[in-house]
């Protein structure tokens, strides 16, 4: 006899997690013409009133939510991003879509000079693209649709190692807090400048170094780094790229472009085993961040310096170090709803501060990738129980961030990235 099981859980009105994920999904939907690229463009924007445009690493986040639940519009947000990858492979951060996106582009002065006419940003976010191929790929099983996207894929990790990785190092560098997506993180502050900011020094100091690298160099790596500009060796952003370049290699390893599988393979590998030779730290235990040309040591304990520990060959006992140390560890990041962005001793650290972001509270992605590295290193009751709490705030509310001290929702509302809850 076969048995339907309930839904996980639903919420007060009777709606299951899976509803309310695709009514947020679709609430956010943007569509319309862009004549730039003579294309109907299709994706969910973060928040209504207050992130309009197509973001990079949210959109792959949406994508992951929809996989299972509608492939067919993960599908179009995807396509909509990969339109507006350069020849070069590069895919900018926000891109700002319909008849006023060269405007936008001009105004918000984040994009190269003299390319706004492209409506994209120069700058980054975290490389999730391939997990989010993967998500949908999964789903659907359509060998077409691997072979038509995954060499954009590919050109897309080859720009980041060619253009961030120039000697080779295994490990990327960012050219602005904005790159990690963890914008006000305090492990910044230093580099910045800064000392107990607020928001405002903080907005100025962030803006001022766009502005420094669109003057000085175009936002060319290479030209900050001859400058010694704000260069960082990110452990989140270079944990992210070990992980979606493991995605890139099965996904590679199933399609037209098997040949490559191995070489990708051997980057992956690559990339985490500099994480672990050059950003361990042996007495702290756990992922330091690297600043400048003389690669200063930057120590203060955020969600990305324990990041690094959801990636494959990461060795057991580090592994075994960070989630016992400290994720679980109730002084640092184990609170009522993990996991904050900043461990909760850090002298920073600031529960329900919502003008700074990125300076305590949880964001819903970073738990999906805490739920997807324990469930790969064999915590299994750990991931649940984290996605379990996750998945309650979820289902109460759709928000930028948590409290991490009452699971309260925080900031921005109707937000997208936390529907990737249900893929816990
Ligand atoms: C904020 C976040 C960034 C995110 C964006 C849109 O700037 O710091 O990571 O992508 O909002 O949600």
């Amino acid at each position: 006899m076969t048995k339907t099981q309930p839904p996980e859980s639903h919420s007060p009105d009777g709606q299951s997690l899976e509803e309310l994920v695709l009514a947020r999904l679709r609430g956010n939907r943007r569509t319309g013409y862009d004549p730039f690229y003579r294309f109907n463009y299709e994706y969910s924007i973060p928040s209504p009133g207050r992130y309009q445009w197509q973001w990079f690493w949210d959109s792959c986040f949406h994508i992951i939510a929809l996989a299972k639940l509608d492939n067919g519009m993960a599908v179009r947000e995807l396509q909509t991003l990969l339109t507006a990858q350069r020849d070069d492979g590069f895919i900018g951060h926000i891109t700002y879509w319909g008849r006023r996106g060269a405007f936008l582009s001009a105004l918000y002065m984040q994009s190269r000079f003299g390319e706004w006419r492209r409506r994209h940003s120069a700058m980054l976010q975290p490389p999730l693209l391939a997990q989010a191929v993967e998500a949908v790929y999964r789903a659907n099983n359509d060998r077409d649709f691997l072979n038509e996207t995954l060499p954009k894929v590919l050109a897309y990790y080859d720009w980041l190692l060619r253009e961030r990785d120039p000697d080779g190092t295994g490990l990327i560098s960012i050219i602005s807090p904005y790159e990690c997506g963890m914008d006000n993180s305090p492990v910044f502050d230093s580099v910045l400048g800064l000392s107990h900011p607020g928001r405002f020094g903080l907005l100025w100091k962030n803006r001022t170094l766009d502005l420094i690298n669109m003057m000085r160099g175009n936002f060319d790596h290479s030209k900050i780094r001859r400058r010694n500009g704000f260069s960082v060796v990110d452990p989140l952003m270079n944990a992210v790229l070990a992980d979606g370049l493991r995605a890139a290699a099965r996904l590679a390893a199933d399609s037209d472009l098997a040949g490559r599988a191995s070489e990708i393979e051997a980057q992956a590998a690559a990339t985490e085993a500099a994480i672990n030779e050059q950003l361990w730290d042996e007495e702290l235990g756990y992922y330091v961040y690297l600043s400048g040309k003389d690669r200063t040591r930057l120590n203060d304990l955020t969600a990305g310096s324990i990041m690094p520990f959801i990636n494959q060959s990461t060795p057991p006992e580090r592994v075994r170090r960070v989630v016992e140390d400290h994720l679980c560890n109730e002084e640092e990041f184990w609170a009522t709803l993990p996991v904050p962005s900043v461990a909760r001793n850090h002298p920073d650290y600031d529960a329900v501060g919502e003008s700074s972001i990125w300076r305590g509270p949880v964001c819903m992605n970073l738990n999906w990738f805490f739920v997807r590295g324990l469930r790969l290193h064999g915590y299994d009751s750990i991931a649940d129980e984290l996605a379990r709490r996750s998945k309650e705030a979820a289902q109460k509310d759709f928000r930028e961030f948590y409290s991490p001290e009452t699971g309260a929702g925080m900031r921005g509302t109707e937000f997208g990235w936390a529907t990737v809850a249900v893929d816990m």
